[in-house]
């Protein structure tokens, strides 16, 4: 086979379950990225042992043992170096990166988000869905800018907010959407489908066989909008 994997290193602060979803995603050699490495801010976080268990290399690099902010982005710059990363996946990466650190990797970084951005940046998104009343919620994978949660969006999946809902069964329900969603904008970056240009994101080599209607809602070759398709459960 000629597939160029992308090499990709998965930055995470905690559960690591959208990191898991990736390594699952990734272990088909079909697939356009191979994880190579996975760093932690944490020392502790559950999903380095996640990773080492399915034979991914792990590094922490905490902020404690940097003198600062930029010390330790710099390490980070240095490990991602190291595992010859080609894309950087945040997975629950609670630290904000520094400016040029996101501007080095700018175009090439993509990060998960548990709200239909640009609405609910930020952290609590589930909380503050269900106290703003919306009927309908989701998560966001999107290329990282400085500004936080701003980057361009690639795929969004929309899920409901049912009447009974509470923090608990909302954030599940989104977090099933984030563990199909995230594996899919990944590939479609890997392939070259979507690229950042400028503030935008482009679409390029869309075919009905991809399934782009499950992920970028209205599709991108057609003019309507299919209002009953955007408010069902996407993926
Ligand atoms: C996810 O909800 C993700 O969208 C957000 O942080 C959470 C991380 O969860 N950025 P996990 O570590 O992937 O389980």
């Amino acid at each position: 086979m000629s597939l160029q994997r992308k090499r990709t290193v998965i930055l995470i602060s905690g559960r690591g379950s959208n990191m898991a979803a990736l390594i699952d995603a990734a272990a088909d050699p079909a697939f356009p990225a191979e994880i190579v490495g996975v760093i932690s801010d944490k020392a502790n976080a559950p999903g380095l042992g996640i990773a080492a268990s399915r034979g991914i290399a792990t590094k922490v690099v905490t902020r404690a043992e940097h003198a600062s902010k930029e010390a330790h982005d710099e390490a980070i710059a240095t490990a991602l170096d190291t595992f010859g990363a080609e894309i950087v996946a945040l997975a629950g990466y609670m630290r904000l990166l520094t400016t040029g650190f996101v501007e080095t990797w700018q175009g090439r970084m993509i990060n998960i988000h548990p709200a239909l951005l640009p609405s609910f940046k930020g952290l609590d998104t589930h909380q503050r869905a269900l106290d703003a009343g919306i009927r309908v919620h989701g998560c966001t994978v999107h290329f990282v800018t400085p500004e936080m949660d701003d980057g361009p969006i690639i795929a969004q999946a929309a899920v409901p907010v049912l009447i009974d809902d509470d923090e608990p069964t909302l954030s599940a329900r989104v977090l099933k959407a984030e563990h199909r969603l995230y594996p899919l904008a990944l590939k479609l970056f890997a392939e070259g489908k979507v690229r950042m240009e400028g503030s935008r994101t482009a679409f390029s080599g869309f075919s009905d066989s991809i399934g782009t209607d499950e992920i970028v809602s209205p599709h991108p070759a057609r003019d309507e909008i299919d209002l009953e398709q955007l408010a069902r459960i996407t993926p």
